[in-house]
């Protein structure tokens, strides 16, 4: 039996100071290609890269040091959602991820923080946190499928939805926000969604109910409370963390209702001070009498091969903004950096 050779070196974009991608980010066209996976670990030959705004926040606001204790390295390659095919596989590997399977899946987090990413030819993630790719999908749609679907199963385990459950789910356009909306509607509940007015036919394809365009309803919470006063909502998912959302949340959300937030584009340490107050500050000090969470993506291969099964029952789908060359991988973050994308920014690594 042959076994798939490793080339000497590889194609990455790699970083080792912080700040926003144009200004750290440059493309290595001679960077290590990983050792040869070990224990349960694949090896991947990377197609495609799906970008998430939490990976160019923490490029800006992780000391370089903090990264180096995590990880004992100097240089990183940022991302950690992708699709591609197993190259290698470690002695503990399942048979059906064995070299040559089609895997999509999502870094857990503290790999994520280490700089390991997939946004290089080859790169390493243990067997545990993929799954395979659904024969439907193309690879652009699979890379886009784990992180935000996964992020948005958490948010939906924070709620019990039943037939007719009224959420709101700000940001609804969104990598999350487009999963959100979806696997509400597939639990029943009527959806309403924050948008811009560019993003009201994507979102009615998607299923949901209602919109409200945020940019011509703008303060949000009054539009929100005028509106749905007599018909508050149970739940909230916002994907954006707009803090004057729950700060003035008690017209338009139930006395028994709870906001779940994962937005966190002012990096962690504001999302972690929101996070307590929202959390733990008494009514009597002015906190808001209604329940908050913030939820995190605690991705794994049981949770993306569910995602995919969806999607082979035709109940889920990826929305794909754009698809950019290897080489243009800056223009793909200054299309997020511009915060109005429809679904997915993509980029192509390499044909596998
Ligand atoms: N993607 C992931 O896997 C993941 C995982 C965990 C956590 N998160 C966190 O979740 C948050 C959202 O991520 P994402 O990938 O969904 O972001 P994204 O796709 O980059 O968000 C872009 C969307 O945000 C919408 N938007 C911008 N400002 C808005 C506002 N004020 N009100 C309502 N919508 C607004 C835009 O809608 P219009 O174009 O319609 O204006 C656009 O569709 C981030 O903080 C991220 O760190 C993401």
């Amino acid at each position: 039996m042959s076994y798939p050779t490793l080339p000497a070196s590889q194609r990455a974009w790699t970083f080792s100071t912080w700040g926003l991608p144009r200004e750290i980010l440059s493309l290595n066209e001679n960077y290590t290609v990983p050792p040869p996976p070990a224990r349960a670990d694949l090896l991947i030959r990377v197609s495609h890269v799906s970008l998430n705004p939490g990976c160019y926040v923490t490029m800006a606001k992780i000391p370089p040091l903090v990264r180096r204790l995590v990880s004992g390295n100097t240089t990183y390659v940022p991302e950690g959602e992708f699709a591609g095919v197993v190259h290698l596989a470690g002695p503990a590997v399942p048979g059906h991820l064995q070299p040559g399977a089609r895997v999509f899946g999502c870094l857990p987090v503290p790999k994520l923080i280490s700089g390991a990413g997939p946004l290089a030819e080859y790169f390493v993630i243990p067997s545990e946190s993929v799954a395979l790719v659904p024969p439907s999908m193309s690879w652009p749609e699979a890379s886009g499928l784990a992180g935000g679907g996964q992020t948005a199963i958490n948010m939906l385990l924070e709620a019990r939805l039943r037939e007719g459950t009224r959420v709101l789910v700000n940001g609804g356009s969104g990598g999350v926000g487009t999963m959100v909306v979806q696997l509400a509607k597939a639990q029943g509940a009527y959806v309403v969604a924050t948008c811009s007015g560019a993003s009201g036919e994507l979102m009615k394809s998607l299923g949901a109910d209602e919109l409200v365009d945020y940019r011509a309803n703008d303060p949000l919470p009054a539009y929100l409370a005028k509106t749905y006063g007599a018909q508050p909502f149970e739940y909230i998912f916002d994907t954006i963390g707009t803090q004057a959302l729950f700060v003035h949340c008690p017209p338009y959300l139930t006395p028994d209702g709870k906001l779940v937030n994962v937005g966190n584009f002012e990096g962690p340490g504001i999302a972690i001070w929101r996070a307590m107050l929202n959390t733990y500050l008494p009514r009597i000090f002015g906190g808001v009498p209604r329940r908050y969470v913030f939820a995190s993506t605690t991705p794994n291969g049981d949770k993306a091969a569910g995602l995919a099964r969806m999607v082979e029952e035709g109940r889920l789908r990826v929305v794909v903004d754009e698809v950019f060359e290897f080489e243009d991988a800056l223009k793909a973050y200054d299309r997020m950096l511009a915060r109005n994308a429809k679904g997915k920014i993509i980029v192509k690594v390499q044909d596998v």
